[in-house]
Order: C-alpha cells, then sequence, then structure tokens
C-alpha cells in the first residue's frame, strides 16, 4: 500500500548483524529520536575477533533491555509505532536470527508491519540520516568489516533494481583487512581504530605496498595479496631484528587501501556521472579517508556525503531509516523472514 503522506510515520529499527546489540525509533525516515548501540567489543577482545556464539548470546540476553532503551529515549510508546525494521542479512547467521526473533514477535504481538532490511542498504541509508537534501541518485562506496563495494543507488524503495553493486572485493573486505593488520602489529581488535590513530604518526610514503587491480577496467577491489604483503613486510623485518617502525607500516597500509578505493570511485563517478558520492560502514569513520575522499570529491565536482563517526559503523537508526523508505512503498514482510548469513543487494 502507498503512503502518500509521511508526516509523522515512526519505525523501531532492531540491529543485531554482528557485535553490536542496537535499537533506535527513527521519524519520518531522517531524523533519529534515539539510537542505543550495546557493543560488545569487551567481550570478543580478549579473542581478537568476533566469536560467532557468544555474539549470539548477547544479543540474546540484551535486546529487550536495548529496545526498551530506545524507546524510552525517544519518549514514544510501542503503541504508536507504525512499523519494526530489522536487518534480516548479510551477518552473522546466528546473530542475525535474535534480532529477527525479537521484531517478529512484536510485530505478532502488536499487530505491526514488519519491514527486513538489508544490512548493506542500511549502511546506505547513515548518510541519509545527516543529510536531507541527499535523494538517489547517487554513487555509495561502502566499506565495512564484510563489504567493500561501489553502488548505483537510484532509489530507496528496496525494490529489485534500486541499488546496483558497480563492483565489490574478491577477497577480503577493507575493514578486515585492517583488522587482520592490526592483529599482526599487536593492536587488539577492534583493529580499524587503531591502525587510524597510529597512521597518524607514521609516513604514508615509508613503505611501497603493492596497490592490487589498480589499473584494471574493473571496479572490483582485492585486499588479501595487501595484506600478506604487510604480514611478509614484518615477519622478515623482525627476523632480520630490524627495528619496525609500526606507525610508518599503519600509514603505508592504509595509504595503499586508500589510494585503491579513492582510484576505483573516480571510475566509478566517471562511468556513471553522478554528481553525488556518499560514504558508508564502519571504515568511512577513518580519518584519512574521509580526508582523502574530500579531496576526490572537490577535484571532480561531486558532492560528497559522509555520516559522522557513530551512524558509519553498525547501528540500528540507518536500518529504522531503510526500513522506513521500504515501508512507504509498501514493501512489508510476513512473519515468515529469514535471517541470512549472505544476501544481495
Ligand atoms: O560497518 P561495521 O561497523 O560492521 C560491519 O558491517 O562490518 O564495520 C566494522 C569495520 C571493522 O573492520 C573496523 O575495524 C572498521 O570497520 N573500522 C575502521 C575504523 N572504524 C571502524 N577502519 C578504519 N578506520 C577506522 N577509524
Ligand atoms: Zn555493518
Amino acid at each position: 500500500m502507498m503512503r502518500a503522506d509521511t508526516t509523522g510515520t515512526l519505525i523501531l529499527g532492531i540491529e543485531t548483524s554482528c557485535d553490536e546489540t542496537a535499537a533506535a525509533v527513527v521519524r519520518d525516515g531522517r531524523t533519529a529520536l534515539s539510537n542505543v548501540i550495546a557493543s560488545q567489543t569487551d567481550v570478543h577482545k580478549v579473542f581478537g575477533g568476533v566469536v560467532p556464539e557468544i555474539a549470539s548470546r548477547h544479543h540474546l540476553a540484551t535486546i529487550n533491555g536495548i529496545v526498551d532503551a530506545a524507546l524510552t529515549e525517544a519518549g514514544v510508546s510501542i503503541k504508536t509505532i507504525d512499523a519494526i525494521a530489522v536487518t534480516k542479512g548479510p551477518g552473522l547467521v546466528g546473530a542475525v536470527l535474535i534480532g529477527l526473533a525479537t521484531a517478529k514477535a512484536m510485530a505478532f504481538a502488536l499487530n505491526k508491519p514488519l519491514v527486513g532490511v538489508h544490512h548493506i542498504r542500511g549502511h546506505i541509508c547513515a548518510a541519509l540520516m545527516e543529510h536531507p537534501e541527499l535523494d538517489p541518485p547517487f554513487l555509495a562506496l561502502v566499506v565495512s568489516g564484510g563489504h567493500t563495494s561501489l553502488v548505483d543507488v537510484r532509489g530507496l524503495s528496496g525494490e529489485p533494481g534500486t541499488m546496483t553493486v558497480l563492483g565489490g572485493t574478491r577477497d577480503d573486505a577493507a575493514g578486515e583487512a585492517y583488522d587482520k593488520v592490526a592483529r599482526v602489529l599487536g593492536l587488539g581488535y577492534p583493529g580499524g581504530p587503531k591502525v587510524d590513530a597510529l597512521a597518524k604518526g607514521g609516513d604514508p610514503a615509508a613503505i611501497a605496498f603493492k596497490r592490487a587491480m589498480l589499473d584494471d577496467d574493473s571496479l572490483d577491489f582485492s585486499f588479501s595479496g595487501l595484506k600478506t604483503g604487510v604480514l611478509n613486510y614484518i615477519n622478515t623485518e623482525r627476523q632480520a631484528n630490524a627495528p619496525l617502525n609500526e606507525a610508518d607500516v599503519a600509514a603505508s597500509f592504509q595509504e595503499a587501501v586508500i589510494d585503491v578505493l579513492a582510484s576505483k570511485t573516480r571510475k566509478a563517478l566517471a562511468l556513471t556521472g553522478h554528481k553525488k558520492l556518499a560514504l558508508a560502514g564502519g571504515v568511512a569513520a577513518n580519518t584519512a579517508l574521509r580526508a582523502r575522499m574530500k579531496s576526490v570529491a572537490e577535484q571532480t565536482g561531486v558532492r560528497l556525503f559522509i555520516p559522522t563517526p557513530p551512524l558509519c559503523t553498525d547501528n540500528a537508526a540507518m536500518i529504522a531509516c531503510a526500513g522506513h523508505y521500504q515501508y512507504v512503498a509498501g514493501l512489508t514482510d510476513s512473519l515468515a523472514l529469514d535471517a541470512h548469513a549472505t544476501l544481495p543487494l
């Protein structure tokens, strides 16, 4: 059913695809009345990464309190919520299931529409929340722990063809490479923000790590060779008892990642002719990437939209935003909605 007037539409968003238990209330798609996130970082860091089974158990213990907190903070009763939007994948399937079961139970008990949201559509929608002037068409660069994709965004309804992946990673995601390099440098988990901070004191030109697929015509990425190159460099230096300048390693690795991201983004802008560019996903919180994309945008005459860091990493406001546009387009789901580890856009 089409709803012409969306004034005052309230969506409860729920996100549990990885290690953040999150709930939010969003009005009219773009105004977050609350955005509550319980991070499990402290639980997983002793293991050096997210342990899926532990993540599911923590979601289960936390989710009801987080949903209550999101409603309380927003000052709205669950009765006044128009629809419940929830991440249906991709993600750790046991983790996704906890959010999904919670959303389904609420939708059933309260007789509210259920809207399943693709996690990456959510990340892309994060850019809309702080920029009321951003509407499709635009190009999105999605860089997270699980994805590195250039997406042609033509609409927000969730219908097939509204978002098209122009290129993606053939192996590791950018965030995954950050996390692995951080681990070898002994920086701990999650690695991205730590490499970001360490790189600030290093020389990005110190070590010439290979930029994979820089010169080919595709819009695809590959980061596993770069990751192996960094690991080999560190091992060689350590075996030779050479003093390792960790800040230089971090800065040079980061420069290689950003060179490839910037170059492929330029190609995609030229190919599509888009005049608007949105950054999305956890790695979009990276200070050096944000600075580089600002200069790409200036040089190409494109407007750049980057969410503030809390909206770049996993959160439920972005899921509620994406869910809002699906809901107003009439794309709701039945209670048979399933959780998916992988899911095409
Ligand atoms: O989007 P996100 O929160 O979760 C996924 O959907 O994957 O992204 C998490 C990823 C992790 O790999 C994390 O290390 C990375 O984003 N990340 C960063 C920064 N903040 C988070 N990478 C580089 N620099 C950062 N400042
Ligand atoms: Zn994510």
